[in-house]
């Protein structure tokens, strides 16, 4: 079954073509970060023309990269939410186009689910139950994936999410958005034990977590630093920055998988990119003996083929939509 999948929730416009579920045949993407880069942030008005100005095509380039014809297209899907919403609203509106015109089935994807499938696409062999940690720009969350499509929050960031973190702290040291991969650069070589972050524990929430506190002492030991006109080592910051976060995320995956007897773990989200918490997870893997599955670089960020790998299976649940499927800011899994 060939899926044509569209993702455009934030400031990647994205199609894809997947095969069901697990092979892409193309996977376009127009990343849009260059035009925020100046305001320090995505900036939702320009997120949504630059979408409508880029999805039809990246469709058409998509369709011609996959060597396919439309009429080979069974199905369209489409990311519906969470995300800003004139953002989805144009993915949304193009893919029920879409679906209309080739007079195929329409799968709303919940973008989340789309990040966790991701994982589909790189391992053949994965299947559900397993437990993930999602962390992206916009949600930090610990899932019990009971099946492809039925699953649970187990806890959750109670404000920032990690990568809103990332780029918060990013922007204090003048670094560029999105500030991730910069921060990532940053800190190879420096030491994570020079600066001490706090790693912040929810009362009688173990498994929820929380990045604000983080953020204000990062940004007040650098105002601080600033008037008092001393130097910083913006390295060593960097990697006891990232060891902070480390430090809240992977523990913690590792005692939710222990308490649901998972010995299989998924790392999914544009920050699942990090080296360090790459590393961390992989220790912790070989430490407790679980199996770890992170994606390749190319799948952690935002993607169209995730979408098409996710809308797979919840096609075979049933989970198609009607032309008055809408698009949502926000969504529970
Ligand atoms: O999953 P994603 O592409 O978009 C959302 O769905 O939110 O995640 C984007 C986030 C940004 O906050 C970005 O700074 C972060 O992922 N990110 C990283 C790295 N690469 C991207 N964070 C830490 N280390 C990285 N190497």
């Amino acid at each position: 079954m060939k899926i044509l999948s569209f993702e455009s929730t934030c400031d990647e416009t994205a199609v894809a073509v997947v095969e069901d579920g697990r092979k892409i045949l193309t996977d376009q993407i127009f990343s849009q970060a260059d035009l925020h880069a100046v305001y320090g942030g995505v900036v939702p008005e320009i997120a949504s023309r630059s979408h409508v100005e880029a999805i039809s095509v990246l469709a058409q380039k998509a369709i011609d990269a996959a060597g396919i014809k439309k009429s080979d297209i069974d199905a369209v899907a489409v990311s519906y939410a969470p995300g800003l919403i004139g953002a989805v609203l144009v993915g949304v509106n193009f893919a029920k186009a879409c679906a209309m015109a080739l007079n195929v089935p329409l799968i709303p994807v919940h973008h989340i689910k789309g990040h966790i499938a991701a994982n589909y696409l790189a391992y053949p062999e994965l299947e559900p139950p397993f437990l993930c940690l999602a962390i992206s720009g916009g949600n930090t969350i610990l899932v019990d994936v009971r099946s492809y499509t039925d699953m649970k929050i187990i806890g959750s960031t109670r404000d920032d999410a990690a990568g809103e973190c990332f780029d918060k702290t990013a922007r204090v040291l003048g670094l560029p958005y999105p500030g991730g991969k910069p921060i990532d650069q940053l800190s190879q070589g420096g030491d994570d034990r020079k600066y001490s972050f706090p790693v912040s524990h929810v009362a009688d929430h173990p498994y929820d977590m929380s990045f604000s506190g983080l953020k204000t002492a990062i940004i007040n030991l650098v105002h601080n630093a600033q008037q008092k006109g001393e130097e910083l080592d913006k390295s060593s910051l960097a990697a006891s920055f990232t060891k902070a976060v480390s430090d809240s995320l992977v523990p913690r995956t590792v005692d939710a998988a222990k308490l649901l007897g998972y010995s299989k773990v998924v790392v999914a989200g544009g920050v699942a990119a990090n080296s360090r918490i790459r590393a961390d997870f992989q220790a912790a893997a070989e430490k407790n003996g679980f199996e770890l599955f992170v994606p390749p670089l190319r799948l952690c960020g935002d993607n169209g083929a995730m979408i098409g790998a996710q809308a797979y299976y919840e096609y075979l649940a049933g989970n198609t939509a009607g032309s008055e499927l809408n698009a949502y800011a926000t969504m529970e899994l």
